[in-house]
């Protein structure tokens, strides 16, 4: 038996989540059995999508949902040997049994960090891969918008627009992060949303309007978004992340729709199985030729799980917000 920890949802939230919505539980873990595999928790994801979870989905009193990259502890199963790194979505806890189903071994590239195998290599990368070029077929080129720019997904979404050549405006929740979208991401222009009003600014910094969004926020992004599109341009509704607590910012400017032909198209990352291969070799190659630029902000400590999940609501990180366990 190993002692482990879990993280559980014991009170649904109302709005946004407070730390009192969580507890942290001690557990003992058994050896793995006939088939099974015990895997310790390296790194742990909070996202964006856990928050509509905790409303229904999530069950109370068992361990939040969610990803992870961990290493292999014990094996009786002959896909994994111990010592293998494997990405999992088995939730907030520090030790835990698998029968191997679910599980991805990596073979993580020496020159690249462990967690970019979370964001840039893993589920949000892929998730802004396929959402630009397959979703929204962006051309090389034309006019793009990105909300949550300053993001795991839309800095990805970002510049990879640049890489093809298009002008790229985005937006993002504080002077900080709209100077790093400029001065180290490379876009066109960036947004503050809570200094100036996104309907306002956007005009001024998208001057030959929109062809591709990538929406990430929804309510007034979306809104703001719709009064610029471009003939035939495309949206490609990846998030809505303003409505994740309980709000619901009315829409208006749906109707621009029907004249300017636009569509507009929702998404999720395992859409995109058909596309893996290429985005594993293209992320590697941009990452490590310094052509897609990342941050993350980590909060060091299992017990900071629900703290990095409620963080993602303020806007307290830059770039993927992750849990580091060990190393
Ligand atoms: N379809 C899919 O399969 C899929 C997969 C992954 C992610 N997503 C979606 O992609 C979006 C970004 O996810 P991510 O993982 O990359 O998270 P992220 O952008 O790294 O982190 C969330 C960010 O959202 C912004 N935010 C929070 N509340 C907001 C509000 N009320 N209005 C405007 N912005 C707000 C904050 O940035 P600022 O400081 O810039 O405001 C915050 O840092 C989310 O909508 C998520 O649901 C979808």
């Amino acid at each position: 038996m190993t002692a482990s920890r879990q993280i559980h949802l014991v009170k649904r939230p109302s709005g946004k989540p407070v730390l009192e919505d969580f507890a942290i539980v001690d557990v003992r873990v058994a050896d793995a059995g006939p088939g099974e595999v015990q895997i310790r928790n390296l790194l742990m994801s909070v996202d964006p999508y856990m928050r509509p979870q905790l409303d229904a989905n999530q069950p109370l009193n068992a361990p939040l949902l969610g990803g992870g990259i961990g290493r292999i502890t014990q094996s009786n199963n002959p896909k994994f040997a111990v010592g293998d790194l494997v990405r999992h979505s088995m939730g907030q806890q520090e030790v835990f049994l698998s029968d191997g189903r679910g599980l991805t071994l990596l073979n993580p590239d020496p020159d690249l960090p462990l967690s970019v195998y979370m964001h840039a290599l893993g589920g949000t990368g892929i998730t802004a891969y396929g959402g630009l070029l397959e979703i929204a077929a962006l051309k090389d080129g034309e006019q793009v918008f990105v909300s949550t720019a300053a993001g795991a997904v839309g800095s990805v979404v970002a510049q990879i627009a640049k890489i093809k050549g298009c002008y790229v405006v985005g937006s993002t929740g504080s002077e900080a992060k709209r100077r790093w979208l400029i001065d180290h991401a490379g876009l066109d222009a960036a947004i503050d949303y809570h200094a100036d009003p996104i309907g306002k600014a956007l005009k001024a910094a998208a001057p030959k309007g929109i062809d591709v969004y990538f929406e990430n926020v929804g309510g007034a992004h979306l809104d703001a978004a719709l009064a610029c599109m471009n003939l035939r341009g495309r949206i490609a509704v990846c998030g809505m992340i303003s409505t994740y607590n309980g709000d619901r910012e009315g829409v208006r400017n749906l109707s621009n729709m029907i004249y300017s032909r636009i569509r507009m198209e929702g998404f999720v990352a395992s859409d995109f199985p058909h596309l893996n291969a290429q985005f594993i070799s293209d992320m590697t190659g941009w990452l490590k030729a310094g052509k897609i630029k990342y941050q993350e902000t980590i909060l060091e400590g299992f017990e900071r799980g629900p703290e990095g999940l409620i963080g993602l609501f303020e806007g307290r990180n830059s770039g993927k917000m992750l849990i580091r366990l060990a190393d």
